[in-house]
């Protein structure tokens, strides 16, 4: 595994030319784009990695993964009344679709469904910060898990976009909690940092039908884990979530912060980081490291 891994980093690592880092929240934009790393964390835990994989970057997006799971823990079923489960065939922060639907975000990994479910943890969680970074520390097995502060009060500053987001589905009856709230719940969500070490190893459980194969602890029903990615597979790329599925043929998350995860079922995870984006917003270099990964070792689902 090592020298695959290794070897694709040297392939591959050099397209960053071509994609560009998020700079629209500025502190995003200062991050090094030649930086890029690669991990596999198998069922058993033993996470193999090449390049900056032990580096810690901004999972921003990904956050999504962990938001949801926590929010169908707490409300089961009534989530999907107000969120949708179908491709929004948008950019990820698109605002058009909300009003022709009523304030119903298609589903919970672009920004409008993100925000929803942050209303559900806002609401349902007495500190729903600390309990978001409590699960991501379990997750991790690893205390070394922190918001950037840096990153949080610039998404906070330039924030215009999501603050509308919240405030349309807030017109329609479809936020609870106060819009500010929601809003520094997802920001801070998405100002974590994480290695790609430890993002391959928190998700484990999506692998493994919601227990986590190392401690042996159910994070979450099988049937939830079987519908997180079942949103990935056909979200969670956003607007590129078809061809992803064409080529590569896993359930997967990007991040605006360059990271990428792929759950394996049965076998794994995957996480790449590679600042630079293409014009969906995923990760030039990760795109091109997971399909080659997922090629090389036989991995897609379909
Ligand atoms: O809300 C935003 O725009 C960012 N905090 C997260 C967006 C993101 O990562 C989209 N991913 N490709």
């Amino acid at each position: 595994m090592q020298p695959l891994l290794d070897n694709l980093l040297v392939k591959h690592r050099e397209h960053y030319v071509h994609g560009t880092v998020a700079n629209y929240i500025p502190a995003l934009g200062e991050v090094s784009p030649q930086l890029a790393g690669v991990a596999i964390a198998p069922l058993n835990g033993d996470v193999v990695g090449a390049g900056d994989w032990q580096t810690p970057f901004s999972i921003q997006s990904i956050s999504k993964v962990f938001a949801l799971v926590m929010a169908m823990q707490r409300i089961g079923d009534t989530l999907w009344q107000r969120v949708g489960m179908e491709p929004s065939g948008q950019a990820f922060n698109s605002i058009i679709q909300l009003e022709w639907e009523q304030g119903i975000p298609r589903n919970p990994v672009i920004n409008a469904g993100a925000l929803l479910v942050a209303d559900v943890l806002v609401s349902h969680f007495s500190a729903s910060q600390s309990a978001f970074s409590h699960f991501l520390r379990k997750l991790a097995q690893d205390e070394h898990v922190f918001a950037d502060q840096r990153v949080l009060s610039s998404e906070l500053e330039h924030g215009s976009r999501n603050a509308a987001l919240a405030y349309l589905m807030k017109s329609f009856g479809n936020i609870h909690a106060d819009v500010p709230a929601v809003l520094n719940h997802y920001f801070s969500q998405c100002a974590m940092t994480m290695t790609c070490q430890q993002l391959a190893r928190s998700l484990l459980f999506l692998a493994n039908r919601g227990v986590d194969p190392v401690t042996g602890e159910q994070i979450c029903s099988a049937q939830d884990a079987h519908r997180v990615n079942a949103i990935l597979s056909t979200s969670g790329m956003y607007d590129q979530s078809g061809e992803f599925a064409f080529s590569v043929g896993l359930p997967a998350k990007s991040g605006v912060g360059g990271g990428i995860v792929a759950i394996v079922p049965q076998q794994g995870v995957v996480c790449t980081w590679s600042p630079p984006l293409n014009a969906q917003g995923n990760s030039v270099v990760g795109m091109r490291l997971i399909a080659d990964i997922a090629q090389a070792l036989g991995l897609s689902i379909y």
